[in-house]
């Protein structure tokens, strides 16, 4: 297979689990010299793995929901590599599941930190680097429960990525930079490291979230999850240049449902 990555500079941001850890495998696997960032710290093992199968790969830790996180992750990137070619911005992930009655002034806050700030924060931090170098590529991670249920917060935060997405693309194409975005559909993944909510359900929570799985696998014409693989490789496809042809685009893999 063609090595659609060899010598490119990627930043993972999330890369500790999930889509953002397959992401880093399969980009590892062509290639890439990789950054990867996560809050968690186990995503220096993630890091290690990969050197241990001959990629060039370093591991930061950040809390990319503020903008210190975010500028000082990609100054760390240049330090380490010289330039950075490709940003994939996948933290994020809905924190509750619930009716938006019941989300307090709090939780709203906190889904918003973690699932819109985290890629404005990082596209702004990455933007004079791709200016200075006259290119590169955005791919963030957005999510087809814009049109959902049982997380309004999450969504509004995903609707502004999209948001973003497109008015980036726009903005950018005359120096060479591309941004799409990848949406999600429900995604099967071995149980989380990091818990998106570590506390434990009560059996009201349980049915809510049963009725956003429902909703997920009804709006799917497959009604069924996608894979960590059927996610990362459409997100490899925007990050390569494959795809070279497309920015502003939001790409809904979600086995036919386009959120
Ligand atoms: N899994 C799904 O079913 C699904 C569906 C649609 C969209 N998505 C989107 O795909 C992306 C990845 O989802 P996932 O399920 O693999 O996520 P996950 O929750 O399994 O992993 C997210 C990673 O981000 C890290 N992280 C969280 N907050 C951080 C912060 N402030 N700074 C740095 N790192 C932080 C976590 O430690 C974790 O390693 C998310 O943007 C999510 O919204 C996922």
């Amino acid at each position: 297979m063609k090595a659609r990555f060899t010598d490119k500079v990627m930043v993972i941001t999330g890369a500790a689990q999930g889509i953002g850890k397959r992401v880093a495998e399969l980009a590892a696997a062509e290639g890439a010299r990789l950054v990867l960032v996560d809050i968690a710290d186990y995503v220096q093992g993630v890091a290690a793995e990969l050197r241990d199968q001959g990629a060039d790969a370093v591991a930061v830790l950040a809390n990319l929901e503020t903008w210190a996180g975010a500028e000082a992750v990609m100054a760390e990137a240049q330090k380490q590599f010289g330039r950075i070619d490709i940003l994939v911005n996948n933290v994020g992930g809905t924190i509750w599941a619930q009716p938006f009655e019941h989300y307090t002034p709090e939780q709203i806050e906190k889904e918003i930190q973690r699932s819109l700030f985290t890629t404005l924060w990082s596209c702004r931090a990455v933007l004079p680097y791709m200016l200075k170098q006259n290119g590169g590529v955005i791919v963030n991670v957005s999510s087809v429960a814009t049109r959902g249920l049982m997380r309004v917060p999450y969504g509004a935060a995903k609707g502004g990525v999209n948001a973003m997405t497109v008015n980036m693309a726009y903005e950018y194409a005359s120096h060479n930079i591309r941004v799409n975005a990848a949406a999600p559909g429900g995604t099967e993944a071995p149980p989380r490291l990091t818990p998106r909510n570590a506390k434990e359900q009560s059996e009201q929570e349980k049915a809510w979230y049963q009725s956003l799985i429902d909703q997920t696998t009804e709006h799917s014409f497959m009604h069924r999850y996608g894979t960590l693989d059927e996610q990362a490789e459409p997100i490899l496809f925007l990050a390569s240049d494959a795809s070279s042809y497309m920015t502003g685009t939001i790409l809904p893999v979600a086995g036919g449902d386009l959120g």
